[in-house]
């Protein structure tokens, strides 16, 4: 659920960014335009880098563009004055900015310093990104190049010039390695991958020299194919090369190097090569190395060059043999340079040391007489024999050197053709090409040369390749868009080029003429041939021709030529010389017998004889221009500038003057001006809306109709005018710059308010996503809980139900022999029940009746258990009564056996405990006290005790001795009456408390007693217990009789009634009236 969050939020973020906003990497642009850091695509970061690397450079990208330039010299407002043009590409350069734009053709301003620019991040940067949506950058070509090659499934071709350390040879590796990178990978395609990459390094030792301009010069042109299959794997490859600097072999400059080979093999060689070789490791051993006096250069390692080199050579094939054959050749041109001759008696050369003769000969497989003779020997023709004429010191020198360069020159056009084959593609599927042309550019020196000539002849040739290449596309592309074509002011070198090459009439045939003629043809005729042939033609001149300023600046010896891209000022010394080239007869002949298979191939019989003279070199060059031509003819071009900031190969200085030489000489104001001749920008309709798209409502964010009516609404909203812009089908051309960049202007300021917006709008999406993370996690816990519980539940209900099922059917089965269905059931209906029991025993003796109801299965033992129980109770209860108590409840047993069942106030007296007495001895007169001493107190009670002849009551204490009851009033007993004279004491059986002492007749003095005394079960009953006799007391209905006196009766009668009453009755009697108790006897 996290990932699905996270990734659903990285999709929202990146749709906001690149349909809503549409400022992705076009964005990253602004920034790298400044900074040039790195800005990856939308794999491999976190998405908040990503996030945050766009608002970087959103707020980055307003002032970028002012502080750095324009980026693309076509929207350069003053695009015709060469001062801007500089100004611009001073002021990146200075950043560290060393491409820039003209239109699709990249410049390139040569650091001398690493950038880091070049790393596989910013490669993977520049991957499949549209071209001008990043900061420029020969990446940005490269990948542009590749991909338009994929779609369109045509060929291309990118023509890199420059001068001498411009950084041309720089820029193709790069290119090579991005395509090493980018290009999809197998085994089989990274061996050719490897193998390209690889030729550099070979061709580099062979063909690069250190110059005066270059540490690593390339002498020679280079045109190299990529071969591209389909899914654009490079499956092949091919490289021509153009115009080696032969000269070189055995001639350097001061301060300039031989080709680097020679040099790598003598410091880098192993021992025992160099031994088999006859070489020693010191550069100053060889005429051919020392010229320069420079042999050692601080910027190259000769020694791990030589590395790289043999490495290389194994991976492209070649053999232990070919390597053998191919330094037996560099060697054996190292000893023909040491080859010296003497004069001999007449005149003519002699070698004058046979060491290095023999080292030749034995490398290089010619017998070392035949080397020897054709060293010192011309042949000549006659029209029926031949004949060898010897040659002076002078020409056995220049046949020496002739034979080593054409040696060298043929080797490396061996090596070249061995590269090839190496590369060749061997599947005829159809291919599609990438080529890359490494090649001079416009080259001025002081003075000026064949060679110069040649090579300015070259650009002519490519800025009329790239004349009709770039209006034909312009036009062409005018065509598809349905805009009308206007006229393109520019400045057309076919003039040029035709006063150069035009058969008969052009420089080049005239300097063939006069190299093939016979005849005593010099330099001088040549420069005269020309003055005849060409004087008055506006683009050529020569001192002769010249008008009397002009001619201040020239020699007698030079022609100078306006070649598009400036003057050029050539010196003929020389020209004749270096366009026969020639290599005597019997030099090619003498080679031909070598043994050395390379030397061999280069030299085969089958070459035509010399009886034809062989091609001169410029028309080779010609024709190899041609041939170039109708190559890049048949392709799409694009274009690197190289552009050398300093002579000094030194960082961060800009030479203007310099740079203004090349921006002149590289045609680059013509090539912005023909790119400006129409519009300045033009941009697909798509890519136009979704850049601006956010600058009207109509538009924003996004627009539902064709893009092109999304424009048109967007345009119209911005207020175009019509003169400012042409749609086009399938594009918008934008005729100035500044209507570009006030759109631009306007949108770097728009897109800070999208990108709060956009930033609240994500902010808010992860709160929520946060959010509907915790409250799905808050429902899958509630769903468990509930989901925990409800099992719980059920399980509970289903356990319930089970019981309640058992329950019911031991219920049922209760009265059944206890089985399986209702021992369960009756074993908690005995547990039930002593529970309850446990809970509901009666509390004390007296409650033994409220025994819990027994279940019909425990009876018995409820039975059992209740007569322990109880008598637990009782033993219990009698346990617990003390000795008093004992007698006090002997008492009342007493009192119960006496009254119980016939006296109606008998139950309730018995809830009423019995006191020891009721008259304590303190209340009882002392005198008393003292009379009846001797008789031991018993105990006494308040009585009230009615007169026996007008029954008025009277207070007395009634005191019981252990003989006598005493009647007593304060101080006086008034009557004492014996037990033994005690007759019986009757009371009535109502509720009444009158008690009646029947007196035996003796002791009749005074009569019985009636008495009213409310502790009357106590009294009485205490004393049954001191007479020992409980018969004497009688209960009686009715009424009683007493003796008043003895003889004269009384009555005392009892009755029942509303009122407790006692009075004299009308018959003399004593009535005594009490109420009814109405609870039980
Ligand atoms: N992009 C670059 N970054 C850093 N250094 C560079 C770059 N381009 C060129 N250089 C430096 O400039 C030197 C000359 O470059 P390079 O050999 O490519 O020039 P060139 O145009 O091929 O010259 P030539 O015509 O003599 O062959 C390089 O050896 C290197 O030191
Ligand atoms: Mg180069």
């Amino acid at each position: 659920m996290n990932g699905f969050l996270q990734k659903e939020a990285e999709d929202v973020i990146w749709r906001c960014f690149l349909s809503h906003v549409s400022l992705s990497k076009a964005d990253v642009q602004f920034t790298h335009t400044h900074t040039h850091t790195q800005a990856g695509g939308p794999s491999g970061q976190s998405l908040e880098d990503r996030c945050n690397r766009i608002l970087r450079n959103m707020e980055a990208s307003l002032t970028a563009r002012d502080r750095v330039g324009i980026q693309d010299f076509v929207l350069l407002d003053a695009y015709t004055s060469e001062t801007a043009f500089l100004d611009n590409l001073r002021k990146r350069f200075h950043e560290n900015l060393i491409y820039t734009y003209i239109g699709t053709l990249l410049v390139s301003v040569n650091p001398y310093k690493e950038l880091d620019i070049y790393s596989k991040k910013q490669m993977d940067t520049y991957m499949g990104v549209n071209f001008f949506e990043l900061p420029p950058h020969i990446y940005a070509l490269a990948d542009n190049v590749f991909r338009t090659m994929l779609s369109e499934f045509n060929n291309h071709f990118i023509l890199i010039s420059g001068e001498s350390g411009a950084g041309k040879t720089e820029a193709s590796k790069k290119i090579l390695q991005f395509y090493a990178v980018s290009c999809p990978s197998t085994r089989v395609l990274n061996n050719v991958r490897d193998r390209l990459l690889l030729s550099n390094p070979v061709l580099e030792a062979f063909g690069n020299a250190k110059t005066l301009k270059n540490d690593n010069s390339s002498r020679f042109g280079k045109y190299m194919d990529i071969q591209f299959d389909q899914q654009g794997g490079a499956v092949g490859g091919h490289i021509l090369s153009y115009l080696l600097e032969k000269s070189r072999v055995v001639h350097q400059n001061h301060g300039e190097r031989n080709f680097h080979i020679f040099y790598q093999l003598v410091e880098g060689g192993e021992d025992d090569l160099l031994l088999w070789l006859g070489l020693q490791r010191n550069c100053q051993q060889y005429s051919y190395l020392v010229q320069g006096d420079c042999a050692k250069v601080s910027s190259i390692n000769d020694r791990s060059d030589w590395k790289t080199v043999r490495k290389a050579l194994s991976v492209i094939d070649f053999s232990e043999a070919d390597v053998e054959h191919l330094f037996g050749i560099i060697a054996s041109v190292l000893h023909l340079g040491n080859i010296r001759f003497d004069t001999d008696a007449l005149g003519y050369a002699t070698l004058s040391n046979n060491q290095e003769m023999h080292w030749v000969s034995k490398l290089l497989g010619i017998p070392a007489q035949v080397l020897q003779h054709g060293l010192t020997h011309r042949k000549i023709e006659a029209k029926t024999e031949e004949v060898f004429s010897p040659f002076s010191v002078d020409h056995a020198v220049y046949a020496r050197d002739a034979l080593a360069k054409a040696i060298y020159g043929r080797t490396f056009t061996w090596l070249v053709n061995k590269i090839n084959e190496s590369l060749v593609n061997k599947d005829s599927s159809r291919k599609t090409v990438i080529g890359l042309l490494d090649i001079y550019g416009f080259e001025v020196l002081n003075v000026n040369s064949f060679e110069q000539f040649c090579i300015n002849y070259c650009n002519e040739k490519l800025q009329q390749l790239f004349i009709e290449l770039t209006l034909k596309s312009e036009q062409e592309e005018y065509h598809l868009e349905g805009i009308e074509w206007e006229p393109v002011p520019y400045f057309n070198n076919k003039i040029i080029c035709d006063l150069v090459e035009e058969k008969y009439r052009g420089i080049i045939s005239i300097l063939d003429e006069e190299c093939l003629r016979p005849g005593e043809a010099t330099d001088l005729t040549f420069l005269e041939k020309m003055e005849e042939t060409m004087g008055g033609h506006p683009h050529f001149v020569t001192h002769k021709l010249a008008d009397q300023k002009t001619r201040k600046t020239m020699d007698r010896g030079d022609f100078r030529l306006l070649h598009y891209a400036g003057e050029v000022t050539y010196c003929v010394v020389g020209f004749l010389d270096k366009n026969n080239d020639l290599l005597y007869r019997n030099g090619k002949e003498v080679m031909r017998r070598s043994k050395n298979a390379i030397i061999t191939h280069c030299f085969p019989t089958t070459e035509p004889d010399s009886k034809r003279r062989p091609e001169t070199v410029v028309t080779q060059f010609k024709s190899s221009l041609v041939g170039l031509t109708e190559i890049l003819m048949s392709k799409e071009p694009w274009y690197v500038r190289c552009i050398k900031p300093n002579e000094a190969k030194q960082p961060g200085r800009f030479d203007d003057v310099l740079v203004r030489h090349q921006v002149k000489y590289l045609g680059l104001m013509e090539h912005l001006r023909v790119r400006r001749a129409g519009f300045a920008y033009r941009r697909k309709y798509e890519i136009f809306l979704q850049r601006y798209k956010a600058l009207c409502p109509d538009t924003w964010p996004n627009w539902r109709g064709s893009a092109a009516e999304g424009v048109q609404r967007l345009i119209k909203h911005l207020g175009y005018k019509s003169d400012e812009y042409k749609m086009g089908r399938t594009k918008i051309f934008i005729r100035h710059p500044k209507t570009l960049f006030a759109t631009e202007d306007a949108f770097q300021e728009c897109k800070h308010r999208l990108a709060t917006r956009i930033q609240a709008k994500y902010k808010g999406y992860r709160v929520k996503g946060d959010f509907q993370k915790q409250k799905e996690a808050a429902t899958r816990i509630e769903t468990c809980w509930r989901g925990l519980m409800a099992r719980k539940e059920r399980e509970k209900r289903a356990w319930a139900a089970k019981v309640i099922k058992k329950f019911i059917k031991g219920f049922m089965t209760r009265h059944q022999p206890i089985g399986a269905d209702n021992s369960e059931y009756l074993m908690y209906v005995r547990q039930n029940y002593l529970t309850r029991l446990k809970d509901n025993l009666p509390k004390t003796v007296l409650h033994r009746d409220a025994w819990l109801t027994p279940p019909p299965i425990m009876h018995e033992v409820s039975q059992i258990l209740k007569q322990v129980y109880i008598r637990h109770l009782v033993r219990k209860y009698v346990g617990g009564i003390s000795p008093q108590r004992k007698a006090q409840l002997m008492l009342k047993l007493q009192a119960s056996v006496i009254f119980k069942g016939k006296k109606e106030s008998y139950p309730f007296s018995v809830s009423r405990p019995f006191l020891d007495t009721r008259i304590g001895t303190d209340n009882i007169s002392i005198k008393v006290l003292q009379m009846i001493r001797q008789e031991q107190l018993k105990t006494s009670v308040p009585v009230v005790k009615y007169d026996r002849n007008g029954f008025r009551p009277r207070l007395r204490q009634l005191i019981f001795t252990m003989e006598a009851a005493y009647l007593v009033e304060e101080a006086k007993i008034k009557q004492r009456i014996e037990f033994i004279s005690l007759k019986g004491v009757s009371v009535s059986d109502l509720s009444d408390n009158f008690l009646i002492f029947h007196v035996s007749c003796e002791d009749k003095k005074k009569g019985d007693l009636v008495l009213q005394c409310d502790h009357l079960f106590e009294a009485l009953t205490k004393l049954s217990v001191i007479v020992s006799n409980q018969n004497f007391i009688r209960v009686v209905q009715g009424s009683v009789r007493f003796d008043i006196q003895p003889g004269r009766e009384g009555f005392v009668d009892f009755k029942s009634g509303q009122e407790s009453m006692v009075y004299r009755a009308k018959n003399g009697h004593l009535m005594v009236e009490s109420t009814r108790n109405k609870t039980r006897m």
